[in-house]
């Protein structure tokens, strides 16, 4: 099966990737590979991960094509001074055995540091090739605006965790008007979607289960999700969810179950040295 690609400022990103938060050491090679066996293209690491090592050894394991998937990482906010963004990046393709990744991102806003001069070395970093295309994650509103207009190169995507339980339409809309695609972590809720009754009952009539209703809600907005699971078996089932469609009334009762306390991501960059 061919996954969909969502295309936003020159860049086509697969609308599943296997997310890899906490995946480590051979459970991340052997998702990875498995994942790229089954037909993900698209996988999504960090520096703060502390696997992106793993993700190469798996990328490496499957025999895909390199220029088959499309691979993420992310920047921590601790390296966003304009030189040591560029050996962070060189030190993500170091330790991935890459030569260019197809998407870099800065992991979460730090206001420490000027917004203009980490978008300088951002756009840099692609411009020297180290990147194909670049983003942000965790950037509200006000934020991607700044983003876009000091940004020299296209940003092609924001990053945000989003699920049935969480209503994001202000920053979707956003990301939207300036051309970007919305990658959505978290998909499932952090399992959480796995268990709701809402879902379960929509999934039955459509033979599917509530986690694949959790990311098919948002597939079918054109929304990016890249789940996580250390389960093999699992990884068929997340990426099983272009086979059938929502009904605008089932749509409807699922953004219901957005609620104000739905949010699972509750961080704010302050400087210190601890991963979130
Ligand atoms: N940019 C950021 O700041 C940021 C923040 C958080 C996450 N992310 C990225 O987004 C990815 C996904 O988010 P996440 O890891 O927070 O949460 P998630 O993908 O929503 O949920 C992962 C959890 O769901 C379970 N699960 C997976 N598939 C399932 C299924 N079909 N049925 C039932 N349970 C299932 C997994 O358990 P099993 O392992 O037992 O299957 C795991 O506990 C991360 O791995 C990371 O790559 C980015």
């Amino acid at each position: 099966m061919q996954v969909p690609v969502m295309q936003a400022n020159g860049a086509k990103i697969p609308l599943v990737g296997l997310g890899t938060w906490d995946l480590r050491g051979r459970t991340c090679a052997r998702m990875v590979d498995a994942a790229l066996r089954l037909g993900y293209r698209h996988i999504d690491t960090a520096e703060m991960y502390d696997n992106e090592r793993e993700v190469g050894e798996g990328l490496r394991a499957s025999g895909v094509a390199r220029d088959a998937v499309f691979v993420t990482t992310k920047i921590w906010p601790s390296h966003f001074a304009r030189r040591e963004l560029e050996q962070a990046a060189n030190a993500s393709l170091a330790r991935l055995r890459l030569e260019q990744v197809d998407l870099l991102l800065l992991h979460w806003p730090n206001p420490q540091i000027p917004l203009s001069e980490t978008l300088d070395a951002l756009c840099k970093v692609k411009r020297t090739g180290l990147a194909r295309h670049i983003g942000v994650s965790n950037f509200n509103v006000a934020l991607l605006d700044q983003a876009v207009k000091l940004a020299a190169e296209p940003l092609v995507c924001n990053q945000v965790e989003m699920h049935p339980l969480l209503d994001q339409s202000k920053v979707v809309a956003a990301s939207r008007g300036h051309g970007m695609a919305v990658v959505a972590y978290s998909p499932i809720a952090r399992g959480s979607a796995a268990n709701n009754k809402v879902l379960a009952r929509i999934g039955k009539a459509h033979g599917k289960s509530a986690a694949q209703l959790s990311l098919r809600f948002l597939v079918q907005q054109g929304i990016v999700v890249i789940p996580r699971t250390s389960r093999v078996e699992r990884l068929s089932e997340n990426l099983a969810i272009f086979d059938f469609e929502l009904s605008p009334a089932e749509m409807r009762e699922i953004a219901d179950l957005a609620h104000p306390g739905g949010r699972i991501v509750d961080y704010a960059y302050s400087g210190s040295p601890q991963w979130d």
